[in-house]
């Protein structure tokens, strides 16, 4: 999220170690860490401010710095183009966007790479909002956008030449994490490759103020218990998938979040509380204050995680 765009309102910085938020800050969203509707609806409240508030990236998802990286926008193009290239993506192929919010990454791809991309959303004003994005950008012809929910994935099998998730596999409860791997395979062509960049939880061991950390993030941004890295790597392997690559980009994520933690406090120090219809905002960059401390404290990890599917499922898995 390149600016805290839109208005007023400080979060309350306390809340870090587990503490009581202040009232202003005590949503609809606020202990009720799940998936379904209220996921949608937490998204759908952060449409406008994701369409106006991301310059000309239109991502909820983190900037990646690299030794020639000088702008957040900068940052966040690299992002998406680290992800197309875990995926090896070239023109013509058929790429499944899945969770693509209003289309930032998906639009990037289109243009950038001239790949047949459809992003699939469980928040149904995303639709639009991604549409008139890619038509904005001249790639309508090559960007769709489809309204459902990659848990049941609405396309037949052997479709795609790459499945993607930016930041969107957190919202697979734990128990439909190995449901949703089969899922892509499934909808994976042989030889196609599953990517995806996402805040895991590292492995190492927790203390309970850094617990606090984890399940301040889940009420945050409403996603379930982070997945340790290593359980993905071996459900992907249990899934069948092949040629299995973990890229670590910590030290890639750590200066954008650094940077946008900093404006965003400065930000909330200087307004007033949220209006209703801007806590999900301040919702969701609470969670990036949240990552920023895991990260530092080599709790969380954000890789790019990679995997090929090496043929057709066998019959019994599908
Ligand atoms: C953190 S946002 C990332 C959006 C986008 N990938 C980006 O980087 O801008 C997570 C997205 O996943 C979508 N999502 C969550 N659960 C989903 C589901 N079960 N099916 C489809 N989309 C889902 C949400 O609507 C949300 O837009």
């Amino acid at each position: 999220m390149p600016n805290g765009g839109i208005g007023p309102g400080p979060i309350d910085l306390s809340s870090r170690d587990g503490g009581p938020m202040k009232p202003s800050m005590k949503s609809a969203y606020r202990d009720r860490a799940g998936n379904g509707p209220l996921v949608a609806e937490y998204y759908a409240d952060l449409t406008a401010p994701l369409q106006k508030g991301t310059g000309d990236m239109r991502l909820a998802s983190y900037g990646l710095w690299g030794p020639e990286t000088r702008t957040e926008q900068e940052s966040l193009e690299r992002s998406i183009h680290l992800l197309a290239d875990g995926c090896g993506l070239r023109p013509g192929m058929r790429v499944l966007d899945a969770g693509c919010g209003v289309g930032g990454a998906t639009v990037f791809l289109a243009r950038a790479y001239g790949v047949r991309i459809t992003g699939l959303t469980n928040c149904e004003p995303h639709v639009a909002a991604g549409t008139e994005w890619a038509e904005e950008n001249g790639v309508g012809h090559l960007a769709d956008f489809r309204h459902g929910d990659f848990m049941d994935i609405p396309f037949p099998d052997a479709t795609f030449d790459a499945v993607i998730n930016l930041e969107s596999f957190c919202y697979a409860a734990p128990a439909d994490r190995p449901a949703y791997m089969r899922g892509v395979r499934r909808v994976l062509k042989p030889g196609g490759r599953w990517c995806l960049m996402e805040t895991l939880l590292s492995g190492k061991e927790m203390s309970p103020a850094q617990d606090a950390v984890h399940v301040s993030l889940q009420r945050s941004c409403l996603v379930p218990p982070l997945m340790p890295l290593r359980d993905l790597t071996a459900m992907m392997r249990r899934t069948g998938l092949a040629d299995i690559e973990v890229r670590d980009l910590d030290a890639e994520v750590a200066p954008f979040i650094e940077s946008l933690t900093k404006r965003w406090k400065t930000f909330v120090l200087l307004t007033p509380p949220p209006k209703p219809d801007q806590v999900a905002y301040h919702e969701l960059m609470q969670s990036s204050i949240d990552f920023g401390q895991g990260l530092r404290e080599g709790v969380f990890t954000y890789p790019r995680v990679s995997g090929v599917n090496p043929g057709p499922m066998p019959a019994a898995d599908s």
